[in-house]
């Protein structure tokens, strides 16, 4: 087994001036620096194209087997996440439609970019299915947002929601890192 950790930081907005993907680069570069000698990569969904999942040749689509490959090798995944209709963005369950078994056992994590406070259980239905389905272990302390969190140019003012973001990826190695000794 290799023993040297392997993060995935997942940006699902595809908001030119998204805040959830504030959130995830501040969450990779806590990996990079919190992690040591691990390996922390990064997905953005606004860099690379996938297809609306059809469960048929939308699988057949040439930029999923790489990234179904960074899903696959990483121990621990934390994924951001615009909340829409008080409910996960659609593009992040699409990506999960569309790369299902690569989760199976992933430590996973949520960052929760909102408009207001009351959508703070949105990202439950997103949870639940990678518990269910893939066994996911979710990490309960996910990192909500609201639009006070932020100023005017998108970066973040709410310093609790920064060492929010900075907790859970710590959390996310210690939790990935646990688990694979025990493996
Ligand atoms: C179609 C749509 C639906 C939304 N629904 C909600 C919602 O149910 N609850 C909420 O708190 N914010 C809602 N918002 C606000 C977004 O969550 C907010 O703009 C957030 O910053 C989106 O994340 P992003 O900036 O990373 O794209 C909605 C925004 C859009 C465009």
């Amino acid at each position: 087994m290799n023993m040297k950790s392997n993060f995935l930081v997942v940006s699902t907005s595809l908001n030119q001036d998204s805040k959830s993907r504030v959130m995830a680069k501040i969450a990779c570069d806590s990996l990079k620096k919190l992690g040591a000698e691990a390996e922390v990569n990064w997905l953005d969904l606004q860099e690379v194209e996938l297809p609306i999942c059809d469960g048929g040749r939308a699988y057949e689509h040439p930029n999923l087997p790489a990234v179904k490959e960074l899903i696959e090798k990483a121990d621990g995944i934390i994924v951001a996440i615009p909340i829409y209709n008080y409910a996960s963005g659609a593009m992040a369950k699409n990506l999960i439609e569309l790369t299902g078994r690569a989760w199976t056992e992933k430590t996973v994590g949520f960052l929760c970019a909102a408009g207001g406070r009351s959508s703070y259980m949105s990202v439950m239905g997103l949870a639940n299915s990678l518990m269910l389905d893939f066994r996911s272990l979710i990490i309960p302390s996910f990192v909500y947002a609201d639009g006070n969190a932020f100023d005017d140019a998108g970066g973040i003012t709410d310093e609790a929601v920064r060492a929010r973001i900075e907790k859970l990826s710590s959390e996310l190695i210690r939790i990935s890192n646990s688990l694979k000794r025990a493996a």
